[in-house]
């Protein structure tokens, strides 16, 4: 009888919670703006775009080795085709978000994470270890094909190699499959794209860092510009917002939770190169447990014993 009574009252509220949203709505509604093929009708519009503080010189400045005769990827990376990328994703708030600091920050976060994936750069590099960005565009040697044929939703092509490729090396057939899907380019029949095309590659990284790896989790940029509020469980696993996090969401306990790990001191190395070179400084990458992520618990261990460690 008391629980039967409760459903009117719970339609009734749900409606009142309805056109109260779409007021509220209404009422803070923003305004849009365009900034010419770069940035075009949103929010994020209205301010700074990449390339107003972002320009050639910086990313020859950052990427400074890439072409030299040893690299393996000459002539491949260039800045129109990170500017060219970008425009899909700066009116979602990508470079856009907050005022100039953030923005310049979220990119070269990015693109720390960028050129330590594709450096070949080591102690002894002529330029020093982090002016070796973007030195590779695809894994030269892969041990296999990286396909999971137990996938359904993205099976491997036939002859197809899902090995790493593209800025944020992308593995794995189910990997290709929902980065594509994200960009409109069928990476899962065609996954060498990653490898001709610098636009494509460029995409396929920036997706990824806008997008969550796992449902109802933050993405790599929520994290970074604040768009994401930690919960008590992740107070609890030292994950707060900043940069430290966003290795935590891109690669977990493959180098976040493990003090001094070799690969997280080498992101967080080019995030702060880069800002140096950016103008920025790194004294505004904030304290160290904001920078790294060497005290957090991943937020998707990959063995259920490392959670009980
Ligand atoms: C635009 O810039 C202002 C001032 O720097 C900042 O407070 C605001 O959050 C920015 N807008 C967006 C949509 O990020
Ligand atoms: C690279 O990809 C972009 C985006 O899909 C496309 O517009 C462009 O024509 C491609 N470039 C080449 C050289 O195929
Ligand atoms: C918080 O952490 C506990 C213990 O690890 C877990 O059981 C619970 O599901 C978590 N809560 C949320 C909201 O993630
Ligand atoms: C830490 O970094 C190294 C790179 O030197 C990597 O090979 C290793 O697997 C990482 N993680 C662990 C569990 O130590």
């Amino acid at each position: 009888m008391g629980t039967k009574g409760l459903g009117p009252v719970m339609v009734i509220t749900a409606l009142l919670l309805v056109s109260m949203c779409g007021s509220t709505n209404a009422a803070t509604k923003k305004k849009v703006c365009d900034k010419g093929w770069e940035c075009k009708g949103s929010i994020y519009c209205c301010n700074h775009t990449i390339s107003d503080y972002f320009q050639t010189y910086h990313f020859e400045d950052l990427f400074s080795k890439r072409n030299s005769p040893v690299a393996h990827a000459v002539g491949f990376w260039d800045y129109n085709s990170f500017i060219t990328a970008s425009t899909d994703f700066q009116p979602l708030g990508f470079g856009t978000t907050g005022g100039k600091l953030t923005q310049m920050k979220e990119v070269a976060a990015f693109l720390g994470h960028v050129g330590s994936k594709t450096s070949c750069g080591y102690g002894v590099a002529t330029g020093g270890p982090y002016a070796w960005g973007l030195c590779y565009n695809h894994e030269m040697s892969p041990s296999h094909s990286y396909c999971d044929s137990s996938e359904y939703v993205y099976p491997c092509t036939p002859g197809a190699e899902y090995y790493g490729r593209g800025a944020l090396p992308v593995y794995w057939n189910y990997n290709y499959g929902a980065i594509g899907k994200g960009i409109k380019v069928d990476l899962l029949n065609r996954p060498e794209y990653l490898e001709q095309n610098a636009t494509i590659a460029f995409q396929a990284a920036m997706w990824r860092w806008m997008n969550p790896v796992k449902k109802h989790q933050p993405s790599a940029h929520d994290v970074f510009v604040g768009n994401w509020k930690p919960t008590k469980n992740d107070t609890l696993a030292k994950r707060v917002p900043g940069f430290g996090t966003t290795m935590n969401v891109l690669y977990g306990d493959l180098v976040c939770g493990q003090h001094e790990n070799e690969s997280m001191n080498n992101i967080v190395s080019h995030y702060l190169y880069y800002l140096d070179l950016m103008g920025v400084g790194r004294e505004q990458a904030g304290p160290h447990e904001v920078l790294t992520c060497e005290e957090q618990e991943p937020f998707n261990p990959s063995s259920p014993s490392a959670t009980s460690s």
